[in-house]
């Protein structure tokens, strides 16, 4: 990604897709969550206790790729990804697969909580905490938190890994900590540990995280 081109707002992602200036398109899902679908993890597992199926959240999808991969593997997907143009392609296979793509706020959604509101099991970021600038981190923590059932699951590519904030931005700088910080003490990481099929492009560390409400 360009760290002179900051865009935050949605009209800046949407001049971004309109341009094909997408570093971060992988063009398919992350590797690494393929790899580890097709090993068997991240197997749909129901925890909201009222959801008949389990549901997964795909903040900051982009094109899709990675809400597709898990609605192949069986989750009920919810992609948001409020830039014009990411929408088109994957909407129809995803409602396909009981899913949908909505071009909202993600740092908004669901908020606020409505007794209609399902939570759910699943939420998997990949480079959408990134994306956003270090001062909306703790609204990325409260969106996730709201959004989660209890004993529900973050999944994270966490990167980029071992980038100064002084470096700028997106994407910005991501550690651990960072993640942990944005998420408040009703989170436990499960496991942190480096992405086995690292895409070769990206100039900086990228981690597997797994993050388990524990309320
Ligand atoms: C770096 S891209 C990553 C896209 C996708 N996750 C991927 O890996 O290809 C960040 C995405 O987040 C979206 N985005 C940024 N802020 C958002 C917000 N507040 N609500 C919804 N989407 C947002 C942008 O439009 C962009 O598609």
């Amino acid at each position: 990604m360009n760290d002179e081109y900051p865009p935050k707002r949605a009209a800046d992602w949407s001049q971004r897709y309109r341009d094909h200036d997408t570093p971060w398109d992988v063009g398919g899902p992350h590797p690494e969550l393929a790899r580890r679908i097709a090993a068997g993890e991240l197997a749909p597992e129901r925890v909201a206790p009222n959801s008949t199926e389990p549901h997964a959240l795909v903040p900051g999808a982009g094109y899709g790729h990675d809400a597709l991969a898990l609605a192949r593997a069986g989750w009920r997907v919810t992609a948001l990804d409020f830039a014009e143009g990411t929408k088109a392609a994957p909407a129809r296979e995803l409602e396909s697969l009981g899913g949908r793509f909505l071009a909202e706020d993600a740092l908004a959604f669901g908020a606020p909580v409505t007794p209609d509101f399902g939570r759910y099991d699943l939420v998997f970021d990949h480079t959408f905490f990134c994306a956003l600038h270090p001062d909306e981190r703790p609204r990325w923590g409260t969106m996730v938190d709201r959004c989660l059932a209890p004993r529900g699951e973050l999944v994270a590519i966490v990167f980029p890994g071992g980038k100064p904030h002084a470096n700028g931005g997106p994407p910005w700088g991501t550690e651990l900590e960072h993640v942990l910080a944005a998420l408040g003490d009703g989170f436990e990481c499960t496991l942190h540990e480096p992405v086995q099929e690292t895409l070769e492009r990206r100039d900086w560390a990228e981690f597997w995280g797994r993050f388990r409400r524990n309320r």
